[in-house]
């Protein structure tokens, strides 16, 4: 079975170490940058840009793979799942009209109004002749959330509170947002505890891998910029602290009917991964925003625990036949925690060698933006290495995950407090307070 995998982050050897478990999986990669594990596990390497969609075609063409599997959300926006159709090459991951679940947050908030689900905030988007009415709008909400519609890297989100104090300043930043994007998108701002579901869908059927906690915050105590994530844990019943199968289940259900809706919509079958952002409030499960892809790290949290054979998976996703398989995950808690090069995200120490000591029993390390040169492994702009630690008890995973982030060195840093009892407890108890 020849599968081609385009991407080179952590998420991506995640999928590329589980597509291997499978002895049949003869693995061939597309990446941006040597990716010193991922590289080890594919038959043959290209290397370049996700916008290369010359590249991209004539290295498909030549290794004529079974199907194909799209990683991050740059190349879904470009086209690629469109550009290997026409190929006739099956792929895992949204055509570009699709991918518009993640890259356009007005398509996937309209979506929701449209086909009445549940999950919408109150929302407005705005244009440039529109924008002069966004003040009575903002006026109309009680805290907000300003969103650039389009891809942002997941830096382009502010909410009031965190990012900004006033209205005033919400107003500027939409103006500021409509310099560089057509649209922006403002919304009442949701209180509660954030989730990540990421769930496997042929168009038909949703199954959802088990939840995962990230943490946007660069520094301890979630302190500090935004991030692209800087480490995430599961619990081994399936759940989180703060959730129950309730909360869980209504998940799944705003995401089967957002499968359905995109159908009736646009006539095509949506096949890859529809990541639901939830969040848990008072009021219930409500949606923050949809990815067309995998979490970056929430897939190092589901993969490694798939029992199920993921090349079975994906064939199942091809085929429409989800619907006819069991998708199995131990359970085990895993903690993942993020190296980042010294100064990241502002001012990342770049090309700084990386050395992975031993790694203890029960972790496992995943590459992310490193690239392997000169008989070492080096920092690029971004998260380095991601650190997974996987136990039968969540303390015992973050004790294997921190001892594995302290075995790596180089002018890196993590953060010591994701998966503790203590960062936990205050998610426990802030959903609690919120319920009373
Ligand atoms: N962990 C956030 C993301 O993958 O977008």
């Amino acid at each position: 079975m020849r599968v081609l995998l385009i991407g080179s982050g952590a998420r991506e050897h995640a999928i590329a170490e589980a597509l291997a478990k499978n002895s049949q999986t003869v693995l061939f990669s597309y990446l941006k940058s040597k990716n010193p594990g991922i590289m080890p596990l594919s038959k043959s390497c290209e290397i370049g840009n996700y916008s290369d969609l010359g590249k991209i075609k004539a290295f498909a063409a030549k290794i004529k793979p079974d199907f194909a599997f799209i990683g991050p959300e740059e190349p879904l926006g470009n086209g690629v799942v469109d550009l290997l159709n026409s190929l006739e090459i099956n792929t895992i991951g949204p055509t570009k009209s699709l991918a518009r679940l993640e890259t356009s947050k007005s398509f996937a908030r309209n979506l929701l109004e449209k086909h009445k689900i549940e999950g919408n905030p109150k929302f407005k988007i705005f244009n440039k002749s529109s924008i002069s009415r966004a003040k009575g709008f903002l006026s109309e909400l009680g805290q907000c959330v300003v969103k650039p519609d389009g891809l942002t890297g997941g830096k382009g989100v502010k909410v009031q509170g965190d990012h900004f104090k006033t209205k005033k300043e919400a107003l500027d930043y939409c103006f500021e947002i409509l310099k560089t994007h057509p649209s922006v998108v403002v919304e009442e701002k949701f209180e509660g505890e954030e989730f990540s579901l990421q769930c496997l869908t042929d168009g038909k059927t949703v199954i959802a891998t088990p939840p995962v906690q990230d943490h946007k915050r660069a520094f301890d105590d979630d302190k500090g910029p935004n991030t692209g994530g800087m480490g995430s844990y599961s619990c081994e019943n399936h759940l989180l602290p703060f959730i129950t199968k309730k909360d869980v289940d209504k998940g799944i259900e705003i995401t089967q009917k957002v499968a359905a809706a995109i159908f009736r919509e646009t006539g095509e079958f949506y096949r890859g991964v529809m990541y639901a952002g939830l969040i848990a409030t008072k009021q219930g499960v409500k949606l923050v925003e949809y990815n067309a892809r995998f979490g970056d790290p929430e897939a190092m949290n589901v993969l490694p625990l798939m029992e199920t054979d993921f090349a079975e998976v994906c064939n199942a996703m091809i085929g429409q036949t989800l619907d006819r398989i069991k998708i199995k995950f131990s359970n085990k808690a895993t903690v993942c925690k993020y190296l980042v090069p010294n100064g990241y995200p502002g001012n990342p120490a770049k090309n700084q060698k990386v050395e992975i000591g031993k790694i203890p029993n029960g972790a496992r390390i995943y590459y992310a933006a490193v690239e392997q040169k000169d008989g070492g492994i080096y920092t690029a702009s971004s998260r380095a290495v991601a650190c997974l630690g996987i136990a039968g008890s969540m303390e015992n995973a973050e004790k294997i995950a921190e001892e594995a982030a302290n075995s790596v060195k180089g002018k890196l840093f993590h953060r010591k407090d994701i998966g503790t009892k203590k960062l936990i407890g205050k998610r426990v108890r802030h959903m609690q307070e919120l319920l009373k």
